[in-house]
């Protein structure tokens, strides 16, 4: 099915003020999203508007309740200028399970694949060509009723923003194994991409840079052993040669990166283990010399290098990150494969579809 998109230009586009060459992460948003509205059970008012703050409610439900959930994708242009996007149906069906969770209502997947290659099309000025930059596609949904009692919301927003990013960590990054704070425990809102995740895991990620690390490795919520994820990313660790990797068990986000790395990896003959992880294996191995690499992967992350890990006390330092073979082939793969300098032979590409003019 094909919708009415309305849109709505700027007047005046910001790209010209924008410096491509200095891209923080989150930090800039190109000149028009994607804006519908969920009323009396469908979605309506499908708009593409200049990029500009909302009236709210002070007693939305969404800030009161935390009904709200979002996705994180990204746009890159292909070495003839096509402007592509990376499986952005594992997005929307990604984005369909959260609503699930949170009793929201689903974006037909035909909708969302339509307002985002009409909006990225439109915003393909936007896309960075610097090597680890892309346009980052923010789609989030959020409850839009009006009162305060702990309810169902029956009407909703959806938007799609975009914005060009650098690298969402340009270093290597140093991590905490939390024993005294939880991300997520079985039966609870772990695998959903909710706002409420995020929201609690800022004051354990706080104690921790105040240590010096940068992120917090979150542990299971029963025993404090059986590594879950790292909050912004997914985490592997190279073991023997072998790859390792938590199993999703429903209190970890099913990264669609995670999922295109395991790919890679079973294609290249290099073996995965999908499993429970217990935090004192990693301690042996990093003892006896056994574990060579460990790397975190997400869409903003793309594949970032972790540089040590502290468990019990301990910081057990990983060896030179040059070393880290199979974390550089990830990223060159996955990175190639987006721009089109490494052959899309699992057909993960899609090119956008309408390139509207240029504002
Ligand atoms: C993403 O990787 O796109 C995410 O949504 C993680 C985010 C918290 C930066």
């Amino acid at each position: 099915m094909s919708y009415k998109i309305e849109t709505i230009k700027v007047n005046k586009s910001r790209l010209s003020e924008i410096d491509f060459d200095n891209i923080p992460f989150g930090k800039l948003f190109s000149d028009h999203m994607f804006s519908a509205d969920y009323i009396d059970g469908e979605w309506t008012n499908l708009q593409i508007i200049p990029f500009a703050p909302l009236e709210l409610s002070p007693v939305n439900l969404a800030l009161h309740y935390g009904q709200s959930i979002f996705e994180g994708m990204k746009a890159s242009k292909m070495t003839d200028g096509t402007p592509a996007l990376l499986r952005p149906e594992l997005h929307v069906q990604r984005l369909n399970a959260s609503a699930d969770r949170m009793c929201m209502p689903h974006v037909p997947e035909d909708l969302f694949l339509q307002a985002l290659h009409e909006l990225v099309g439109m915003e393909s000025g936007w896309i960075p060509q610097k090597e680890g930059s892309a346009l980052y596609i923010r789609p989030v949904m959020f409850a839009m009723d009006a009162k305060l009692g702990v309810a169902v919301s029956e009407t909703y927003k959806f938007l799609i923003i975009t914005g060009p990013v650098g690298p969402y960590y340009p270093k290597p990054v140093k991590l905490l194994a939390d024993t005294q704070y939880i991300r997520a425990a079985h039966g609870g809102v772990g695998e959903a991409k909710t706002a409420g995740n995020y929201a609690a895991s800022l004051y354990p990620a706080r104690k921790a840079m105040e240590k010096g690390y940068d992120q917090i490795l979150w542990l299971d919520a029963k025993e404090f052993k059986y590594v879950q994820e790292v909050g912004t990313m997914n985490i592997f660790f190279v073991i023997d040669g072998k790859v390792v990797t938590p199993e999703t068990n429903g209190t970890i986000l099913k990264g669609i990166t995670r999922k295109m790395i395991l790919h890679i990896l079973k294609d290249q003959g290099i073996e995965v283990e999908e499993r429970l992880v217990d935090i004192h294996e990693i301690v042996a191995a990093h003892k006896d010399g056994r574990l060579t690499e460990i790397f975190g992967a997400g869409t903003a992350a793309v594949i970032s290098n972790v540089e040590l890990i502290s468990y019990d006390g301990v910081d057990m330092k990983m060896p030179p990150i040059e070393t880290h073979k199979i974390a550089h082939m990830l990223k060159n793969t996955i990175n190639g494969i987006r721009s089109g300098e490494v052959a899309d032979k699992f057909g993960w590409v899609v090119p956008v579809k309408r390139e509207t003019a240029k504002v």
